[in-house]
């Protein structure tokens, strides 16, 4: 299992390692990491947090006290293990279960989630599978995070161009300002989905012309194809 060196801003960095089994972050991920804006002295809460990179980031960047949660515990694992190898015990902590049960009662400035999201017509891998249009986990995210968000905090999230946009917009937007605060473009092939699940292509091809996922051709390659894969902040409306 390869030690990565992930590059924050000014000069601070991150060591991390992952094994197989937990969700395995790219330049996208430390990318995303680069651009927290984490307030000196904020609580923050990392939803889901794979092997704890958005987590540990913030608290490098700032935040005072971290809480990393996962239901996986391959995943809580390899994230106490990153937490001791970047010595950020005294300030980060992990626990295990399933969505907000691990902080009953806490209240956090900022919850950071990138959230499994992926559209599939039954599950297939509970790391990606976001339910048959991706927004699964973001109807609860609408529902349950206002109750674990102190006045004003805000939440965190990544969005990609597969599950419905619209949908999740309309479900954080009755209590959230949001807005998007990066993008990146992902590219992929057919065959990169239906290794994941046989047919999903043609059902996300599907949800593609009812207009609920949106990803595009590349032009000059072909049998490629992209999609928008964004990091957005939902601000809680008073
Ligand atoms: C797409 S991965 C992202 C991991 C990490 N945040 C990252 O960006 O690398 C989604 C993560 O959510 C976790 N997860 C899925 N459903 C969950 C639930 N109901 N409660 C807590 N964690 C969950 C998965 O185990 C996985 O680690």
């Amino acid at each position: 299992m390869p030690l990565k060196h992930v590059p924050l801003r000014s000069g601070l960095r991150l060591k991390i390692r992952v094994p197989e089994g937990v969700h395995p972050i790219d330049c996208r991920a430390a990318a995303e990491a680069r651009r927290l804006r984490i307030r000196p002295g904020e609580k923050v809460l990392d939803l889901g947090c794979g092997c704890g990179l958005f987590g540990l980031a913030a608290a490098k960047l700032g935040a005072s006290r971290v809480v990393l949660t996962d239901f996986s515990p391959e995943a809580v694992r390899c994230a106490e293990k990153n937490i001791q190898l970047n010595r950020l015990k005294e300030k980060v902590s992990c626990r295990r279960g399933d969505f907000f049960a691990p902080c009953r009662g806490e209240r956090f400035d900022l919850i950071i989630a990138n959230l499994p999201q992926t559209p599939g017509p039954a599950p297939f891998n509970l790391e990606r599978w976001g339910g048959p249009d991706g927004t699964r986990h973001y109807e609860r995210l609408a529902r349950e995070a206002p109750a674990y968000l102190r006045p004003g905090g805000r939440l965190l999230f990544v969005l990609i161009g597969l599950a419905d946009n619209g949908r999740v917009k309309g479900l954080l937007g009755e209590r959230f300002q949001m807005r998007c605060v990066f993008r990146l473009q992902r590219d992929f092939t057919p065959a990169d989905y239906d290794g994941m699940l046989p047919g999903l292509f043609d059902y996300l091809d599907g949800l593609r012309r009812q207009g609920v996922s949106e990803f595009f051709r590349f032009k000059n390659h072909r049998g490629r194809f992209w999609f928008y894969h964004r990091l957005f902040e939902a601000r809680l409306s008073s």
